[in-house]
């Protein structure tokens, strides 16, 4: 699906540029230069941190499922996903 007319972006590609860690894209702006483009009229920043965020909440979620950390109930881990 197309979520930035201006650029012609699809929601697959933003999901590709997105890589865990700290040298992923943290802002649209950002989500943007990794395409190798620049934001024009800017209506789809609210859908690319949509997109943004529903990939670190998966990432966070898988980190957690692999989570070998013995906290018990005050895990800090778990707390991340909440
Ligand atoms: S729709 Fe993305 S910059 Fe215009």
């Amino acid at each position: 699906m197309i979520v930035c007319s201006c650029n012609v972006l699809s929601d697959q590609q933003v999901k590709a540029c997105m890589s865990p860690g700290a040298g992923g894209p943290r802002t649209p702006a950002q989500v943007y230069r990794c395409l190798g483009c620049a934001p024009r009229c800017g209506r789809c920043a609210t859908t690319i941190r949509k997109i943004m965020n529903a990939s670190f909440a998966e990432a966070s979620a898988d980190a957690v499922e692999g989570c070998t950390e013995t906290c018990g109930a005050v895990c800090l881990h778990q707390a991340k996903v909440a």
